[in-house]
């Protein structure tokens, strides 16, 4: 028995009971001990939208929402935003240490042999209309990757998920860069290796006629800081749909599929692309008081505002606004901020705002930031998509290794009809047959 535990008295039967506490936490299954009688099926708790359930422990990410810290494997973000690349990051959640210099070659390297895709997938992104939304062709592809990948069904095969990985982190760039030029009607471009993980997508992404293109390095270490920030966020909804899905073995292109599918959602990842639509609907720095008055009388929601944890400055939030200042000393100033700024300065004097705790989250000067540097807002959720991919494989990892797990399946309160019977069908002898 741990040391702490919680005593529970039960005031319908008035039986007392220890519950062990871990981490400041009770296992929910002890409580189904406590039952009415002994054809009680025992407690549950009742908890929609996991407000304070914990569904695994974790030593992946660390968040205190309420001082607004992050921290990835103990190190805080911004640290790791002020001095690492994306792939060490990367290499840091995956695999629990910070790789050295010759760790840091062969992982780049490895990864860069795994950027290209099979040209069928070309073809398979080709069908997309037009107009598809990239974040909707990036979803249907990495599942499509699924079928070129068959040993990844063998997902507790070390060897078989490390190879799933590297191709994941490899590819999903040259997804994402497929289906933004798809969208504008251009010529998919091939990775080139000689680049670094971002510069290599920028190219993909931007590169025309030129034999080779140089990525602007400050446009192209931005975006490597927002491929940090954006790398892991403990149990969000998409995280929360990686493990779950990936609880029931399927394999990680489904699992991760299903995570980006989780991401497209504006409460989610898509919310820098609504806090954009957000900016334009405004129009204008006067407009922003009478915008705040409608969203206080409950029509709409300030984008970009609050967090399920972060009852505080979101601390990525911080760093993205100084990033976007190096950014637009390249491009010029986005329009959009002076409005966000003022919605920012308002919103934080503002009663409503203050009582609520509800803060600038990462999205908020995100959508700016991608916007000065020429993506289209359909376009910044597949920005989000390809770093949190390390994430969830991170998350996928330690769930896969992790002796408590089992296949993710809740409980729910039924609430519905007791017995009844369908009028079709006609009553013989007490046993309901089908009618003739
Ligand atoms: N604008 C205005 N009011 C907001 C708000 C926002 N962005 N976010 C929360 N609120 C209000 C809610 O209406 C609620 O008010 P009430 O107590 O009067 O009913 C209160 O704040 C608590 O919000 P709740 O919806 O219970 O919080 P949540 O933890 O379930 O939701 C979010 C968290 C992120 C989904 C929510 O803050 C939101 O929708 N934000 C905008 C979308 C966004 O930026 N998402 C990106 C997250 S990184």
């Amino acid at each position: 028995m741990p040391e702490e535990s919680l005593r529970i008295t039960d005031n319908r039967t008035g039986k007392s009971y220890d519950v062990p506490l871990y981490h400041d936490a009770v296992r929910a299954m002890d409580l189904r001990q406590i039952k009415k009688d002994d054809g009680d099926f025992g407690l549950m708790t009742y908890d929609p939208a996991f407000l304070n359930t914990a569904s695994c422990m974790s030593a992946i990410t660390y968040i205190d929402g309420d001082t607004g810290i992050l921290r990835y494997r103990g190190y805080p973000i911004e640290e790791l935003a002020g001095k690492r690349s994306f792939l060490e990051v990367a290499y840091l959640l995956l695999f629990g240490e910070l790789p050295d210099a010759p760790q840091l070659t062969e992982w780049a390297d490895k990864i860069a042999h795994h950027t290209l895709i099979h040209e069928n997938l070309k073809k398979f992104m080709e069908g997309f209309r037009h107009d598809a939304h990239p974040m909707g062709m990036f979803v249907s592809t990495v599942a499509a990757l699924s079928t070129f990948y068959p040993d990844a069904r063998d997902v507790m095969n070390r060897q078989s998920r490390r190879m799933q990985l590297l191709r994941l982190i490899g590819k999903v760039p040259t997804i994402a860069a497929m289906a933004y030029r798809h969208s504008l009607g251009l010529p998919f471009v091939y990775p080139d290796n000689s680049l670094s993980y971002t510069e290599n997508f920028l190219s993909m992404l931007w590169k025309m006629t030129e034999p080779k293109y140089q990525a602007n390095p400050v446009l192209a270490r931005a975006l490597d800081i927002l491929f940090i920030l954006h790398a892991d966020h403990e149990q969000n909804c998409g995280t929360n749909a990686m493990r779950c899905v990936g609880s029931s073995h399927a394999d990680p292109y489904l699992s991760v599929a299903a995570a980006a599918a989780a991401l497209a959602g504006p409460l989610h990842g898509g919310a820098n692309e609504e806090v954009l639509r957000m900016l334009d609907e405004i129009g204008t720095v006067s407009a922003v008081p009478e915008f705040l008055a409608k969203v206080k009388a409950g029509h709409g929601k300030l984008m970009g505002f609050g967090h399920r944890v972060y009852k505080n400055y979101d601390p990525r939030a911080r760093i993205i606004k100084q990033t976007a200042e190096e950014v637009f000393r390249v491009t010029g100033a986005n329009p959009k901020l002076e409005i966000a700024l003022e919605l920012e300065r308002a919103a934080l004097h503002d009663e409503y705002f203050i009582k609520r705790k509800l803060y600038p989250n990462v999205d908020f000067y995100s959508g700016i930031i991608y916007q000065a540097m020429g993506f289209r807002p359909e376009m910044f959720t597949v920005l989000f998509a390809i770093p949190r991919t390390v994430g969830w494989m991170a998350q996928w990892l330690e769930m896969l290794d992790d002796a408590e797990q089992k296949i993710a399946r809740p409980r729910q309160i039924y609430t519905g009809h007791e017995l009844r019977h369908d009028a079709a069908y006609r009553c013989e002898v007490g046993t309901p047959v089908a009618a003739a």
